[in-house]
């Protein structure tokens, strides 16, 4: 089990002197930021947002509303910019031969050092490729790569150009990756041969081929990572070393207005298909670099390393945009952290004298399995700033990463945000926030938090319910893709005028915030959210399943755990081999990240009289928490119950 004791209020680790001394934002200019940002609002973001680039900077700054009747989000909608120049043309004149991406290889044997002058030209080049092959600014582009630097050329080509990209994760199944491209109706793919993980192989470009029986494109760019002799459809699939040779190092930038779309990335929800959640060029940019230096006060010349995937919003804010709008060092990992050994991540730390360190819960709890010796291995004497994100961070894997990896010298951010908020919304400031162990603590200026409870009543004080926003930010989405309306029965409907996380939080006696987990039909599972609908609709997909109801339940690595409920159908006889052969199909349908835990075969379900599953039975007994199943009473069928305590799985 998790620990899930509270910590004692007073548990209170103070900001450093020294990060005080020197940060971008300390106390003082954090409490007056909040100040200018709610009551002054026009100008305070008018200001902030002189540290982009501007075409043309903006006049217009910031026109909101979440009520119904006008709803819109726009920021700096009169400027233009755009998001590549931002990058990387801006430092050339001062970075040009420093680096830009730190490669770091799945075999410790391979690193490479990208420098700003070299990310303009692959960067061009490949731009130069995509307009060759007809991309034209607002085409959408799907990005399947592995973690090699010409994952980050590819978005940066796509934003010069001012097309819009999305990038599906690699680890996702065929059948994911051709729904996604058909939902956005992108007429290119760029890819890979091969990506390489931890010593094995995932077969990237036979995952593009698969998905394309069932989605036509115009164009597959295959770029070569492995030189595996992958088929090549003739007409379709372009080597992309071929073309490339051939480009031109200059491409000039498309101007974009700051509302232009700037990439889709699909998210799960509590129902139906992903949703392609919409970031715009503006704000999302803004939003980005200036958490990135605040969150981790982050100086230029400094080693930053996000271990995310870009696959997921983490790699796109914080591996990519703002890093390199910050004219960051980043860090670029190809590996998992357990290979060759346990100790990977903190000798890459050293090789590489990384500073700010940023990963996930469920990464630092596998590893603290490991125990200390693995990190007492290393030195870390570099590191400065140790950064957490996806899900609540246990007191106990804090303090770990505090005291073992941090020899309890670096102050730990723990970010709340999601792929809709485009950065950080919720989390200390290294020289500005007493930290205390499993909280994000405060939130950013311009983030208006509150706490309702299920009527959408607002609860002041330290108290607990669901976590909305009443006010915009730069880097919220825009849009579902395609489907405004989706968008606003999402997000602004369950509490009218207001933004809902669907995240339940806590709020102590000295303000800070506790998110305590998702309140929807969402689980975390691992730092990636998954939603038990998709789940259960690839389950019911298989041709002896009738019927399945998919719960999270706490895990002790991974933080939530997949609980299937399988009935299958008359006559199909409940054995071990059907039960591999759900779980291999369920990762075939999505990819292996959904695949179930634990299957419990259920001969029923319980349900209302109405037919409604009811969740929360299957919850608690998922959890083990038989004795609190509460009131069975309106169940069709209570006896159904009973076989699902007494057959509990696990
Ligand atoms: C959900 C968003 C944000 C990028 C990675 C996940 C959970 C995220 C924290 C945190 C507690 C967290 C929330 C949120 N979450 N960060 N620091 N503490 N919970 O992005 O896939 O869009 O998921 O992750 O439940 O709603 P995502």
């Amino acid at each position: 089990m998790l620990e899930t004791s509270r910590v004692p209020d007073s548990e209170l680790y103070p900001v450093p002197a020294d990060f005080a001394a020197r940060a971008h934002m300390d106390r003082q200019a954090y409490e007056a930021a909040r100040v200018a940002a709610r009551e002054t609002p026009q100008a305070f973001w008018s200001e902030q947002a002189q540290r982009l680039d501007w075409i043309k900077a903006p006049t217009k700054i910031k026109d909101v509303s979440f009520k119904k009747e006008d709803f819109r989000i726009r920021w700096f909608e009169d400027g233009v910019l755009n998001v590549a120049t931002n990058c990387i043309d801006r430092h050339l004149p001062h970075r040009q031969d420093e680096t830009a991406i730190i490669w770091e290889g799945d075999d410790p044997a391979d690193s490479q050092h990208i420098t700003y002058g070299r990310l303009h030209d692959e960067v061009c080049r490949m731009a130069n490729v995509l307009k060759a092959h007809g991309a034209r600014k607002g085409d959408r582009i799907t990005i399947y790569m592995p973690m090699i630097p010409e994952a980050a050329y590819a978005m940066l080509a796509c934003a010069r150009i001012g097309a819009v990209h999305s990038v599906v994760f690699g680890g996702f199944s065929p059948d994911s990756l051709c729904g996604r491209i058909e939902d956005c109706g992108s007429t290119l793919v760029i890819t890979a041969d091969e990506g390489v993980r931890g010593g094995k192989i995932v077969p990237l470009k036979a995952n593009v081929d698969a998905a394309l029986e069932k989605v036509k494109v115009d164009t597959v760019l295959v770029i070569r990572r492995t030189g595996a002799d992958v088929p090549m459809i003739e007409g379709r699939d372009v080597d992309y070393a071929v073309e490339a040779a051939k480009a031109a190092t200059e491409c000039p930038p498309e101007p974009m207005n700051a509302e232009d779309p700037l990439f889709i990335l699909y998210t799960s929800g509590s129902t139906g298909k992903p949703k392609g959640v919409l970031h715009t060029t503006g704000g999302y940019l803004f939003w980005a670099a200036w958490t990135h230096e605040l969150t981790f006060d982050y100086r230029p010349g400094e080693v930053f390393w996000c271990t995310a995937d870009v696959g997921w919003v983490t790699g796109h804010s914080y591996l990519v945009y703002g890093p390199l709008a910050n004219a960051a060092t980043t860090l670029m990992f190809e590996g998992v952290p357990n290979y060759p050994d346990a100790s990977r991540f903190w000798q890459v730390v050293d090789k590489h004298k990384v500073e700010a360190f940023y990963t996930a819960p469920t990464a630092l709890r596998a590893l603290m399995r490991e125990g200390d010796a693995p990190v007492k291995a290393t030195s870390r004497k570099s590191l400065r700033v140790l950064g957490t994100v996806g899900e609540p961070i246990n007191p106990e894997a804090w303090r770990w990463y505090h005291e073992v990896v941090g020899d309890g010298r670096c102050p730990v951010v723990d970010t709340w945000w999601q792929t809709e908020t485009g950065g950080h919304l919720i989390t200390p400031l290294p020289g500005a926030t007493d930290l205390k162990p499993g909280s994000a603590t405060l939130p950013l200026p311009g983030v208006e938090l509150q706490i309702v409870d299920a009527e959408g009543q607002e609860l002041v004080g330290a108290v607990s319910g669901n976590l909305c926003i009443t006010d915009s930010w730069p880097g919220q989405m825009r849009t579902v893709y395609g489907d405004d309306q989706r968008f606003f029965d999402t997000y602004f409907s369950t509490y009218p005028g207001r933004y809902f996380t669907g995240d339940g939080c806590r709020r102590d006696q000295d303000g800070y915030y506790w998110i305590t987990g998702r309140v929807d039909d969402v689980i975390n599972v691992s730092g990636h959210r998954m939603g038990t609908a998709e789940i259960e609709s690839a389950l019911v997909l298989h041709d002896d399943v009738a019927e399945a109801a998919v719960v999270g339940y706490p895990h002790d690595i991974k933080g939530q755990g997949i609980y299937a409920y399988v009935t299958l159908n008359k006559g199909v006889e409940a054995t071990e081999d059907l039960r591999k052969a759900l779980g291999a199909h369920v990762r075939r349908e999505i990819g292996p990240i959904a695949t179930p835990d634990v299957i419990q075969w259920a001969p029923g379900l319980p349900k209302t009289r109405s037919g409604k599953i009811m969740r929360r039975i299957l919850r608690k007994i998922a959890e083990n928490e038989i004795g609190a199943l509460g009131d069975i009473s309106t169940l069709a069928d209570p006896s159904v119950v009973e076989d699902l305590v007494q057959n509990r799985a696990g």
